[in-house]
């Protein structure tokens, strides 16, 4: 199935207003092949009535579906595994407690993210830190929320994951489930699932020590990130931290972080200087 110039305009526009997806020139053969699939399936002649569909649908479920099928969930435990040491070398330094502590995974897909998260503090501050640490996980696709909820992962997805981690924090399963590990409860209470579109107001949201938002910033265009980081930036302690994707450097962008070291930002105290106490010497690189 043919998608016509017109349509493309039509699909990358209602992606930009509702999910910030910068779904530039010669992605046509990615929408093409996503949403194909979707106009087949759903017994539509052309994208323009499936368009039509999406746009008639004031439930929000088919825009909703739409952006699913365009957005890449791809994700790993421990993916970036700087950041990971970064959060071990922060919870051992400076949140050790005894209050709360918040971190949010932005756009944390089905949910390799938050976990890896929960594991490290628990590994660094000890199993007595469950009851301080709340973790809460967000994405704008239901469907990969609802696999973060499940918290269910084939033993592939495991590569490269500390061998003695995964009994500690995973159930293996048998019989029909050889082959697969599910999250153990109480890893799992540490987390709140919740659906927030980042090109959205965040109401009710807490504030955070750290921020993960990574590898999703990289689908918006340079107005909408630099918003997206401001609006973070507001719900993020003073002297706490936002980290990005490697390859989503806050460099020449406007924005009141400063750099710690690659894809790792931090938010002053007022006044302009950190209270952090060990300032410069957290990054091994
Ligand atoms: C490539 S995954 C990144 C997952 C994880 N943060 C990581 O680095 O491994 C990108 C995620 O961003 C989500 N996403 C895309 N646009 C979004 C938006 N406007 N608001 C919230 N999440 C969004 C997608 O659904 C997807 O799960």
């Amino acid at each position: 199935m043919t998608l016509s110039r017109r349509e493309f305009e039509r699909i990358r526009s209602l992606a930009r207003l509702h999910a910030g997806l910068d779904l530039r020139e010669g992605k046509e053969g990615l929408v093409s092949a996503r949403l194909g699939k979707k106009v087949r399936q759903g017994g539509f002649r052309n994208f323009q009535q499936y368009c039509d569909h999406v746009a008639a649908d004031t439930t929000g479920k088919a825009l909703a579906e739409m952006i699913d099928a365009l957005t890449t969930n791809h994700t790993m435990f421990l993916r970036e595994p700087a950041h990971f040491d970064f959060l071990r070398r922060i919870a051992s330094a400076e949140l050790r407690g005894p209050g709360p502590i918040r971190i949010w995974s932005a756009a944390c897909s089905t949910g390799e993210e938050p976990y890896s998260i929960a594991i490290c503090l628990l590994e660094e501050l000890g199993p007595q830190a469950a009851s301080r640490i709340r973790i809460l996980a967000s994405d704008i696709s239901t469907r990969a929320l609802q696999a973060a909820k499940d918290g269910i992962y084939a033993a592939e997805r495991f590569e490269g994951f500390p061998a003695a981690w995964l009994p500690r924090y995973f159930l293996r399963g048998e019989g029909n489930w050889k082959g697969w590990y599910r999250v153990k409860p109480e890893l799992r209470r540490m987390l709140e699932f919740r659906r927030i579109n980042l090109m959205e107001p965040f109401t009710g949201l807490p504030s955070f020590d750290v921020v993960f938002c990574r590898n999703v910033m990289i689908y918006f265009d340079r107005p909408t990130r630099e918003d997206v980081v401001r609006r973070i930036t507001a719900l993020i302690e003073p002297g706490g931290y936002l980290l990005t994707g490697h390859s989503e450097s806050l460099l020449g962008g406007q924005h009141s972080l400063q750099y710690i070291c690659p894809a790792v930002y931090r938010k002053p105290l007022e006044g302009g200087f950190c209270h952090r106490r060990l300032e410069g010497r957290l990054c091994v690189r």
